[in-house]
Parts: C-alpha cells; sequence; structure tokens
C-alpha cells in the first residue's frame, strides 16, 4: 500500500527522500512522487512507474530544501497517472500533502469545495482533503495545525497525512488514524515515515504517533497534540532493526532471502521460549489469559491470505491438542457479518504486519463486543498488537518480498506452540505426547536448512511446469492449509491461475480439468492419509496429470508414480506445514523469476492492505 516519508533537518531532503522511497518499495505502488519547500515555494514531481523513473526525470534539476515529502502510491481512487500521483497541493499552491488511506466521504467534501470554487486536476480523496484543510484555514485565519485539527472532525476514513506548507519550511504537520506513522528523532532533524525502513539508517530513537493525534514537527521539536489539543508527551522508543535485515545481502531478491532465512527465524521465534530438553514451554506475551484460555468455549480465528492459511492450520492444531471448537474466518467477512460474539470469547488475529484494516475492525469489533483479543503479528508496536489485550510477537524480522514466506512459518511454529501450551495448561494433551512435539518443533530450524539445499533442483522443475496454464494443489489434513498457501504463492509471484483443494474434494469437481498439461503438486508426505493420497495420486496419473509430489525421506512408492519428487525431512504431520511450504515458496519463486518477473513487488499486490 501507499508509503510515505518525510524528512525537515539541517541536510538537503531530495536524498533522504529519494532513499526512502526506495526503501519503501517493497510495500507495493504505482507511482511515487515528491514535494520540497524551498525559497517561499512548493517544488512538486511526481510521476506513474517505479521510484527509479521519478529518480531518472529528476536527474540534473536543482533539488535544494531542508523540509520535503515523498510518498508511494497505490492506486484506490483514480488510476495509476502522473496526475493522480502524490504529493497532491492546495488551490494556491502553497501546501503538499501526502496521504495513506481512504477519505470515504470525499465525494461530499469534494462536491462541497466545488461549489465554493475549487477545482480539482486529480481524482483523488487526497487532493480534496488538502483543498479543505486550505479551505478551512482560510475561513477560521488560524495555523495549519488548527486547520488540519478541524478538517479532521468532518473526515471519515482513515489516514496518516503529513502536510508541507511552503510560507513555513521550518514546520511538517501530520496526523494519522488507522494507519501507521513513524518519526525517527535524528540530530537536529527528524524523519516521518510509514514503517521504519526509511528511518533506521539515520535513527534507532522513534516516536509511533498514536490515532487521532497531530504531530507538529520541526527540525529540533516534536510537539504531539491529541484531538482535544492537548500536548501529549512522545514516547520515545528504541528501534530493534538492523540496516542489514532490509537490504539484499547477496541475494538476487528479497523473496529468496526471505526463505533462506527461515532456518533462523523459525529458530528466533522459539529462542527464548521453547525448552524441549526441559519440557518447558513459555509464552509471556499471554501470561495473563492463560485461566480465560482454559474455561473459552471456543476460539474464533481471524486473518486475511497468507495469515488466514496459518489460522487454518492452528485450526487443527488447537481441536487436536486442546479439544477447544475453533472457528476460522476472514476478517473481511467477519467483520459485516454482524457475528455472535460472547463476553469471554477469545478471539486470536494473526498478521504478519499489524495493520491489515479488515483484521483491525474485525478486532475492534470483537472488542467492543466482549471477546478477548489476543494478537499473533510480527511487526512490533504495530496497530494489532496496540489493540490486542495480550500477544505473541513472531520474531521474523522484516518481510520486505510482498509475498509472505518468512512470517508464515513463523506464524506456524508461534501457534503449534500456543497450541501445546494451552493443551498442557488444560491437561488434555499426554506428556508423552507433548514432549515429542517440543523436541520435533525445536528440530524444525536444522530439518528447514536440510530442505533448502534442495533449492537447484526446485528451480529445474520450475523449468519445465513454467509455461503451464494452470496449477492444482492438493494435500489433506495438516496438508490442505499448506495446498492453499503454495497455490496462493505461485498467483501472487507468476500470475498462473492456481488452486488449491482438499485432495479428497479432487472428485467433486477439479478431477475435470486433469489431463496431460495439468501440472498437480500434491502433498504426499508421510501422515495418517498417505494411503489416500497414494489413490490421489492413481487417479491424476490414470489422466495423464503431471504430478509433482513431496514425499517424506524413505517414500519409494511415490517416487515411483510422479513425475517429479521433492523430499521432505521426517517430521511429525502436525509441524509437517512448517517443511512442506517451503519447496512450493520455492517453487513460485523460481517460475516467477524464469517468466521474467519482479517476484519483489508483483503487480497489484501490496505487502500490507491497509484499506479495505
Ligand atoms: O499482514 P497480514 O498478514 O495481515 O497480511 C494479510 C495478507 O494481505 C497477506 O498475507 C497477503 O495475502 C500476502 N500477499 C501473501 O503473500
Amino acid at each position: 500500500m501507499c508509503g510515505i516519508v518525510a524528512y525537515i533537518g539541517k541536510g538537503q531532503a531530495y536524498p533522504v527522500l529519494l532513499k526512502g522511497l526506495k526503501r519503501l518499495e517493497y510495500r507495493g505502488y504505482d507511482s511515487a512522487g515528491v514535494a520540497i519547500a524551498s525559497g517561499g515555494q512548493v517544488q512538486v514531481f511526481k510521476k506513474k512507474g517505479r521510484v527509479s523513473e521519478l529518480e531518472e526525470a529528476l536527474t540534473g534539476r536543482e533539488m535544494e530544501g531542508h523540509c520535503g515529502i515523498g510518498h508511494t502510491r497505490w492506486a484506490t481512487h483514480g488510476e495509476p497517472s502522473d496526475i493522480n500521483a502524490h504529493p497532491h497541493t492546495s488551490s494556491d499552491g502553497k501546501l503538499a500533502i501526502v496521504h495513506n488511506g481512504i477519505i470515504e466521504n470525499y465525494s461530499q467534501l469534494r462536491q462541497e469545495l466545488l461549489n465554493k470554487g475549487h477545482r480539482f486536476q486529480s481524482e483523488t480523496d487526497t487532493e480534496v482533503l488538502i483543498h479543505f484543510v486550505e479551505e478551512v484555514r482560510n475561513n477560521n485565519r488560524c495555523s495549519l495545525e488548527e486547520a488540519l485539527r478541524i478538517a479532521l472532525r468532518r473526515v471519515v476514513g482513515t489516514y496518516v497525512i503529513v502536510i508541507l506548507d511552503g510560507d513555513h519550511p521550518d514546520t511538517l504537520v501530520a496526523a494519522r488514524k488507522g494507519s501507521p506513522l513513524v518519526i525517527g528523532i535524528g540530530n537536529g532533524a527528524h524523519f516521518l515515515a510509514s514503517d521504519a525502513s526509511p528511518i533506521v539508517e539515520y535513527t534507532k530513537e522513534v516516536v509511533y504517533v498514536n490515532d487521532y493525534e497531530v504531530a507538529v514537527v520541526k527540525a529540533d521539536e516534536l510537539i504531539l497534540k491529541n484531538s482535544s489539543n492537548e500536548i501529549q508527551t512522545p514516547y520515545v522508543q528504541k528501534l530493534d532493526l538492523e540496516l542489514a535485515a532490509i537490504e539484499k545481502e547477496g541475494f538476487p531478491h528479497f523473496m529468496l532471502k526471505d526463505i533462506f532465512e527461515q532456518p533462523r527465524t523459525i529458530f528466533d521465534c522459539l529462542r527464548g521460549r521453547l525448552d524441549a530438553a526441559h519440557a518447558q514451554l513459555t509464552l509471556g506475551g499471554i501470561r495473563n489469559h492463560v485461566e480465560a484460555l482454559k474455561e473459552a468455549d471456543r476460539i474464533i480465528i481471524v486473518a486475511c491470505g497468507t495469515s488466514w492459511h496459518a489460522a487454518l492450520t492452528a485450526e487443527y492444531m488447537i481441536e487436536e491438542l486442546c479439544r477447544i471448537p475453533v472457528e476460522v474466518e476472514y476478517a473481511s467477512e467477519f467483520r459485516y457479518r454482524n457475528p455472535v460474539i460472547r463476553k469471554g470469547d477469545i478471539l486470536l488475529a494473526i498478521s504478519q504486519s499489524g495493520e491489515t484494516a479488515d483484521t483491525l475492525v474485525a478486532i475492534e469489533g470483537a472488542r467492543q463486543q466482549g471477546a478477548i483479543v489476543l494478537g499473533i503479528c510480527n511487526v512490533v508496536g504495530s496497530s494489532l498488537s496496540r489493540l490486542s489485550h495480550e500477544g505473541i510477537y513472531t520474531h521474523a524480522g522484516p518481510e520486505i518480498g510482498v509475498a509472505s514466506t518468512k512470517a508464515f512459518t513463523a506464524q506456524l511454529a508461534v501457534l503449534a506452540m500456543f497450541a501445546l501450551k494451552l493443551a498442557r495448561d488444560k491437561g488434555s494433551v499426554e506428556e508423552g505426547r507433548f514432549r515429542e512435539l517440543l523436541t520435533g518443533l525445536e528440530g524444525i530450524p536444522a530439518r528447514v536448512e536440510t530442505l533448502l539445499e534442495q533449492n537447484g533442483k526446485i528451480a529445474e522443475i520450475a523449468s519445465r511446469y513454467r509455461d503451464s496454464r494452470d496449477f492444482l494443489y492438493l494435500g489433506r489434513g495438516y496438508n490442505f492449509p499448506v495446498a492453499l498457501e503454495g497455490a496462493l504463492k505461485l498467483k501472487e509471484i507468476s500470475y498462473i491461475h492456481a488452486e488449491g483443494y482438499p485432495a479428497a474434494e479432487m472428485k467433486h469437481g477439479p478431477i475435470a480439468l486433469v489431463d496431460e498439461n495439468l501440472p498437480v503438486v500434491i502433498l504426499a508426505t508421510r501422515d495418517r492419509f498417505h494411503e489416500k493420497i497414494v489413490s490421489n495420486i492413481q487417479e491424476i496419473k490414470a489422466r495423464k496429470g503431471k504430478v509433482i509430489a513431496l514425499v517424506t525421506e524413505g517414500d519409494e512408492i511415490v517416487p515411483s508414480m510422479a513425475d517429479e519428487t521433492i523430499r521432505i525431512p521426517e517430521a511429525d504431520e502436525l509441524l509437517a506445514p512448517m517443511l512442506n511450504v517451503i519447496p512450493l515458496q520455492l517453487l513460485a519463486y523460481h517460475i516467477g523469476v524464469q517468466k521474467g518477473l519482479d517476484v519483489d513487488k508483483p503487480r497489484n499486490l501490496a505487502k500490507s492492505v491497509t484499506v479495505e
């Protein structure tokens, strides 16, 4: 989704903005722009396409100024174009704005402003907003800060806004509601951004602005005020992020780096929590809700996309180990369908970014109805972590590739620990089984390491199937959500149509698609369904389908039937998804790369979906 970066300080703004825009590219965007205040003027440059195209267009131009704002846009109102790109300006050209979010009542505001003589160049809600702020300022003869506060009382929707004023190049004014805004505190400078990635190389001291706060930012001063105009004390936090974590470090793509980091990220996720030798599991983040969890009649899990696939896996884990009914919901459906929530219900919200709009609204609604909200999230300090009563961080580190990979396996690791911990607290799991799973979980990072050695082989398999028009992914039990995730990865990265199905459902429809042109990826690792999966493979082969099978090391039956075999280290079926998804991530990655696609920034996708 849209990304914001802004700078005010003693140095030149443009280099900071440009570098910041490049750091924000991973969020997904279709155009980019900057505005710089200098000599009483506001210079605005914006362009459809990549940040590199904007940079090229600006090469050789004087880009002087100590105060500037930048933006990468992901179109919502109006097609991707130079005109619709941000920043947008007021009628007099003195104010420039960058905005992330959606102004839901923009058409009403637009009409009112048109009646008052305002004229708009773009189709965006953002241009309406800056004209509205200008109108309020002129009518009330007040400061920009005051005008923004008054204007926001009328605004319905979500936003992070940063406004620059050509007449006051010593000040930036910013506000947020529903989308994150981080302010980095430098030496005689401040850096504002939608996430920490454009800030980390300048400072580790940051302030996360809260909803409804307005920030007035100068080079050496930061004033935060709430909606009642009361000054708030900024809570300065130390950023737990290294620059290396957001650079490629020799990998050709962030996605491949993310995939190859998984032995370490799963290890980091387990570290300090799991101690197999002493059969101990500690999840400090949910320590105050142990009793509520033990007594829960049911657990509802809300999430979107890949996180929803992790939620489905959790349903299998929790029901098996804890014997508590679990309902898994798409957050986007849950928030609108008036769900039955009882006081004391546990709502587990899963999100990599912690900023997914549908998930946030779903948990707000559930909280209002008395649910206990526990968040599972990767981004420390995200909106989800603030909205949850308690929660568990996945500690996968910044995931830069748009396609979620390492965040998924870290979510699975957290969910396995969650289910095991709850099962032990409830006494619903035998001690032997508990210890066996703990030891198995501890061994996962090493097994992932071994699995990654097949990267070259998977690239070869990719080369044989990259021109296929469709793919089918099949799995049963714990492998069914993995089949869904494998299909999603392929769709996102290679733009090939792919469907994930429970293998037994194949006969109820998808089998009609099977012919010699259809690759079918079958998750056939050893579990309680193994014989049934073998029958499914025979059914596909009988119709000349091409079988790409994932099998447990030592299995010789499936390889004798399959066209391609990927061998997976032995693991308990409950833990196997953390291994089985990895070749599917690599398959999608290699097909995307071999088709010449931009795997880190797939078309139309955004890293965190901050609008509904
Ligand atoms: O940040 P979240 O986990 O809440 O994001 C949810 C989905 O938008 C996300 O998983 C999306 O499906 C990814 N592109 C998957 O690769």
